[in-house]
């Protein structure tokens, strides 16, 4: 399949695939139809047929799919093997949570700094890695060359960060600050979150089920 040409939402499901294979096969199951599979996750069979046919198939007419080796192949699809440095900007309530609670590792990137312009957060250590004064930025990525900068910060300072992190070699931002970064740069990947948007789409559900 060519560079690009898979939807995004096919793309947006993989997750929750490799997702739900990691606890089958914590479970011990070692196969699973398509139908199972499908029931499990709320989905139809034919779209999962369909999602997974967009990278080559990977199951087998009157077998299903290998657990285990479709966990395998999505990890690879999504490129979780690959270990990108990231480094977090913002250590505060939000920064703090993910620096502590996020598996980066299993999900392909390790955090490999962390910074802030608070001097009394500086110096003090989160999972394993100390907090940065900000003014070392630009000396860390000369020598590190991070890939991904996660942002939790506010939307301004977003701004003017992430001009610099781009022109420092930055590929990729998780973007939490409430600032659309996709807009301003070409070449760049952008997941922006906005845990707003999800709590709304959850009033909206519950105002169509009460209708
Ligand atoms: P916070 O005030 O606890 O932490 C912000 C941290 O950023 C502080 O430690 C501050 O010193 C640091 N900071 C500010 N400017 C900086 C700069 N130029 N360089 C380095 N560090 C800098 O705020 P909190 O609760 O952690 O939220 C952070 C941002 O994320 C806020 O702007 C908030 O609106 C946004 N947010 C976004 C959510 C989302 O779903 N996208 C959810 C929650 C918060």
């Amino acid at each position: 399949m060519p560079k690009g040409s898979v939807s995004a939402s096919v793309i947006r499901r993989l997750p929750r695939y490799h997702r739900f294979l990691r606890e089958l096969a914590d479970d011990g199951v070692v196969r699973i139809s398509s139908g199972d599979l499908a029931a499990r996750m709320g989905l139809t069979a034919s779209q999962i047929r369909q999602d997974l046919n967009c990278f080559g198939g990977f199951g087998q007419q009157g077998y299903g799919y290998n657990v285990q080796s479709l966990y395998e192949e999505i990890g690879r699809i999504l490129g979780l093997g690959t270990h990108r440095r990231a480094v977090l900007i913002g250590a505060g309530n939000l920064g703090r949570a993910i620096a502590q609670h996020m598996d980066f590792v299993s999900r392909g990137f390790e955090l490999s700094a962390i910074f802030d312009l608070d001097p009394e957060l500086i110096g003090r250590q989160i999972a394993g890695v100390a907090i940065q004064n900000i003014t070392a930025l630009y000396d860390y990525c000369k020598r590190m060359n991070p890939t991904v900068a996660i942002l939790c910060i506010p939307k301004e300072a977003a701004i003017k960060l992430s001009r610099d992190l781009v022109s420092l070699g930055v590929r990729g931002f998780w973007n939490f600050s409430h600032y659309d970064l996709a807009l301003d740069y070409e070449g760049i990947v952008v997941e922006n979150v906005h845990l707003g948007d999800s709590l709304s789409i959850l009033c909206y559900r519950l105002s169509e089920m009460e209708k």
